[in-house]
């Protein structure tokens, strides 16, 4: 079965996120003052089993997914989470790949590798420690990520790196992260700085447009544009006229890509959303837990994909970024 919205967009990329909790507090995603105290975050109770995620996930290969993403929150914070991995690797021929701060990779890369992980994506903000540290606000230094990418690739896990970038915050940072990985195995790609959840305090003056990032760049060291690798590849692609690799661009909020869309999105306690800009999910887990036959499950993915219309990016406005809306460490980026 293959799956098409409203909108005529195919359903080929699941990201599965395995907890709420993170073991830092980037200022963006997770600040202190709501998560630091007194945040509730999920019983284990509530998240789907690894059994449970199984499941689901084979339901929507059953659909046309051909790309599973793990995230979270921090997904290496979830125990045993190579045994996920592993389940997942046996479901088909995919491109089975993770996002992670890169805090506990060092210790996790082989087994990673091993269960059947085919890359990963390393966040990383600033190569300057003090910016770093200060972004994700639990004093975390550079270097330890850094070690973690080092073991990633060492046993053959291909690495891209995530910056968001944050006016007056790290774009100081982009050059010099641009200068790091030229010429390095790994894709550098730069994120705007997006209006995900309500606590980041997002305003529109606080996002570096992508056509800044690449001028910036582009004055050093010049770029030309290159082709997608894919149809919906969120990442506009840049190589370097001297032929000494390439960067992204991913332009959420200045040149939105919801007509491309075709990523749905399973939250840690099962429920599952078809943008991430959405409020409200569809609870696969009360399904799952309430004895549905896999065609149950096979029908409502089919049913609520059906009806998807979410266009939020492309519609945007400072008006829209006060509506309610759900935390990326929820529904994982
Ligand atoms: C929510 S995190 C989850 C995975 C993991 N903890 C990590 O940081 O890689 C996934 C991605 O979302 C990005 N992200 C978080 N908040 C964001 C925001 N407000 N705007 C743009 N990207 C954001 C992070 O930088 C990260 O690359
Ligand atoms: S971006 Fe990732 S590392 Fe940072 S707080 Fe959010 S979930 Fe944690």
């Amino acid at each position: 079965m293959s799956a098409t919205d409203t909108l005529g967009r195919p359903l080929r990329d699941l990201r599965i996120s395995v907890t709420d909790r993170c073991n830092f507090r980037c200022v963006y995603c997770m600040p202190k003052e709501v998560f630091g105290r007194d945040h509730r975050f999920m019983d284990r109770s509530e998240l789907l089993t690894f059994e449970e995620i199984e499941r689901v996930a084979r339901a929507f290969v059953g659909h046309g997914v051909e790309k599973i993403r793990i995230t979270g929150g921090e997904p290496l914070l979830r125990r045993d989470l190579e045994q996920l991995v592993e389940r997942l690797a046996r479901l088909g021929d995919l491109d089975l790949t993770l996002t992670t701060n890169g805090a506990l990779l060092a210790q996790k890369a082989q087994a990673l590798k091993d269960a059947g992980l085919t890359r990963l994506t390393v966040s990383l903000d600033s190569l300057d420690d003090a910016v770093f540290r200060a972004m994700n606000d639990v004093d975390f230094p550079v270097r330890k990520v850094l070690a973690g990418i080092e073991a990633a690739a060492a046993v053959g896990l291909p690495v891209k790196v995530n910056t968001v970038v944050k006016r007056g915050l790290n774009d100081d940072s982009i050059r010099e992260l641009a200068r790091f990985f030229k010429g390095s195995a790994h894709i550098l790609r730069f994120i705007e700085y997006m209006d995900v959840g309500h606590t980041n305090g997002w305003r529109m003056d606080d996002v570096v447009p992508a056509a800044e990032i690449v001028q910036t760049i582009d004055a050093e060291w010049p770029l030309e544009p290159i082709d997608p690798t894919y149809r919906g590849e969120v990442a506009q692609r840049w190589r370097y006229r001297d032929g000494s690799g390439e960067i992204g661009v991913i332009a959420s909020v200045t040149q939105p890509f919801c007509g491309d869309c075709t990523r749905a999105r399973l939250s840690a306690e099962g429920r599952l959303y078809t943008c991430l800009f959405a409020v409200r999910g569809h609870d696969l887990r009360a399904l799952v837990r309430s004895g549905a036959s896999d065609e149950e499950l096979a029908e409502t993915i089919d049913r609520v994909w059906a009806r998807r219309t979410d266009r939020y990016s492309e519609i945007r406005s400072e008006q829209t970024a006060e509506l309610p809306k759900i935390e990326m460490s929820y529904i994982g980026g």
